[in-house]
């Protein structure tokens, strides 16, 4: 797929991941579009790239999707290509029930239900464009549950399994569909993580490398092993990971 011309819009692109894919497309020559929560951040995001537009949507309302899809058409009708990247991630632990419950479902609506509705509102619009696309930015914790995480995990596993149905339903259409599964990364989202990670910028360039190799399946960095590894020895792998990550967090609290 080409990398410039394109409209692209990027949801949750004022920070982290978001940012760094709106500056790599921007910078690439694209018309780029960014939304989130937080008029602040937006702000901040455009004073670094001056042209990027911006949108104020809180994505777990439906009614915002809803006008967000009205404005999409008449102010940028050659929108190509939607980043699904906003998403939301709490530590969580079955002692305490309620709080991970309560947990769960923002973690449902925000990384699975809203980007999955955002998607079909976004279809016919899409469809209309020559080169058209969707970019679904999952976690290499689709392999193997990050048990500390567990709504996190379970709402990444959800929209991993739907972004494979969307592409194969949409595979004789021109609207091809991108997943991408990230490592550790620089971020705030994980910022109590105290482990090796990706920057950005990095991950970034590799996913607009990606995508203009029509790679529609992106493990990055250590999550290409960890997809190989996963499949070799689950339960081994399982318990390795839940060891590791429940004490790094012990040892940092
Ligand atoms: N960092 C990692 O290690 C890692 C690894 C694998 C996958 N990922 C995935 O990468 C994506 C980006 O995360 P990140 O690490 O860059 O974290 P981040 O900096 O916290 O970015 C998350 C973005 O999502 C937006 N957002 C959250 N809820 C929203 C809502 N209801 N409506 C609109 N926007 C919303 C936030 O903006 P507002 O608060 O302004 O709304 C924020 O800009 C996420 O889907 C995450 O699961 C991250």
């Amino acid at each position: 797929m080409k990398i410039s011309g394109n409209t692209v819009l990027i949801t949750g692109g004022a920070s982290g991941i978001g940012l760094a894919l709106a500056g790599a497309f921007y910078r690439e020559k694209n018309t780029v579009i960014i939304l989130g929560r937080s008029q602040d951040k937006l702000a901040q995001a455009q004073k670094r790239y001056p042209g990027l537009h911006t949108l104020q949507v809180d994505i777990t309302s439906e009614q915002q999707r809803l006008e967000l899809a009205e404005t999409l058409t008449t102010e940028f009708p050659g929108l190509n290509l939607l980043v699904n990247n906003a998403g939301v991630a709490y530590f969580g632990d079955a002692q305490q029930p309620t709080e991970l419950f309560k947990h769960a479902c923002i973690e449902i609506d925000t990384n699975y239900l809203a980007p999955l509705h955002l998607s079909l509102l976004l279809l016919p619009q899409l469809r209309q464009q020559p080169s058209p696309a969707i970019v679904n930015i999952t976690t290499a914790g689709v392999y193997l549950p990050l048990t500390i995480m567990p709504g996190y995990s379970a709402s990444k596993a959800a929209f991993s399994s739907i972004t494979h149905v969307l592409r194969q339903q949409l595979a004789n259409t021109p609207l091809k569909v991108f997943e991408v599964l990230p490592p550790a990364v620089d971020t705030q989202l994980v910022s109590r993580f105290k482990v090796q990670k990706l920057q950005p910028d990095l991950l970034a360039q590799k996913i607009v490398s990606g995508i203009k190799k029509n790679h529609y399946d992106m493990p990055l960095g250590s999550a290409r092993a960890l997809k190989w590894l996963a499949r070799l020895a689950p339960t081994f792998c399982e318990g390795i990971l839940h060891r590791q990550m429940t004490k790094m967090l012990n040892d940092h609290q």
